[in-house]
């Protein structure tokens, strides 16, 4: 096989000397590995021995072999035309439902800046809703977001939050079956994107969501969330395990759990569930 060729045909690689000029961040991506191939970013900083997992580290790959996303499903990716990294965010006391909202709103806000009309469908997706696409009534997923936690011998956690993004992406490179349901950035905006600037604005952001949840607690955190989250006001039907529960997705908590009211009026919390939209209330 002629490897030169096939290496020229792929798009260009992440840039780290780039990232690291542009990256207005105290800790988080600081120290940036980038992989070529990895069966999974997350899985990697999972199975780190706590000394190689400082705060802020991060990991990011031009392919994952088994990427992972939520309740077990695969995470598709073609070679450098996304974005895919994980990041370990050391800490004595936040819950993953706020680390996820830390990426999520990072993620949304970055996009938004750049024209992408991204918003937050509760409790990880990222989504862009196009409104001249009448069939798509929930948006189609742009990207999403996987926390794992575990606990370390000497005491506080480890976070590692993982982070898909849809970047360069054409819809005919997407597998058939998700075509209706994902996009991508590029397609969004009608051309591709720098995926290091994108990379490195990301992750400053991250850092600044962060530090401040660590030095002033969730409210403005929660705040942001709220105004970026599509969830809110619908009628929903959200999947738990085996059953599933219908009722009007309220609120979030402080802890940035989904406040559901049911019919009986009861409210219930959940921390986690997949939600299958149904009908906005207004
Ligand atoms: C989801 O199901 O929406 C979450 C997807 C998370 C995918 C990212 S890609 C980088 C990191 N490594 C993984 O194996 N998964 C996450």
């Amino acid at each position: 096989m002629d490897h030169s060729r096939a290496e020229r045909a792929l798009p260009a690689r992440l840039d780290r000397a780039r990232i690291l000029s542009h990256l207005a961040s105290q800790r988080i991506g600081s120290a940036l590995e980038i992989l070529e191939e990895i069966p999974s970013t997350n899985t990697a900083l999972m199975a780190r021995a706590p000394e190689h997992t400082e705060h802020g580290l991060v990991v990011a790959a031009e392919y994952q072999s088994e990427g992972k996303g939520r309740q077990g499903r695969r995470w598709f990716a073609p070679p450098r035309a996304n974005l895919l990294f994980s990041v370990v965010l050391r800490t004595t006391h936040t819950q993953a439902g706020l680390a996820t909202l830390v990426g999520a709103c990072s993620l949304i806000e970055e996009l938004q800046r750049l024209g992408v009309p991204a918003r937050l469908k509760w409790p990880n997706d990222v989504v862009a809703r196009v409104e001249s696409d009448q069939a798509i009534r929930n948006g189609k997923k742009i990207g999403g977001i996987l926390c794992e936690t575990r606990a370390e011998p000497a005491g506080g956690g480890r976070l590692v939050l993982g982070i898909g993004l849809n970047v360069n992406l054409d819809e005919a490179e997407f597998p058939e079956e998700l075509r209706p349901l994902a996009t991508s950035v590029s397609i969004l905006l009608g051309h591709p994107v720098d995926r290091s600037l994108l990379l490195a604005h990301i992750l400053g952001r991250m850092d600044q969501t962060w530090n401040d949840l660590e030095a002033h607690g969730g409210d403005r955190l929660i705040r942001k969330a709220r105004a970026l989250c599509d969830t809110l006001g619908h009628l929903i039907e959200v999947q738990l395990g085996q059953g599933a529960l219908e009722g009007v997705a309220e609120d979030l908590d402080s802890c940035g759990r989904l406040v559901l009211r049911l019919e009986s009026g009861a409210r219930r919390l959940l921390e986690i569930g997949e939600i299958r939209q149904t009908r906005r209330m207004d």
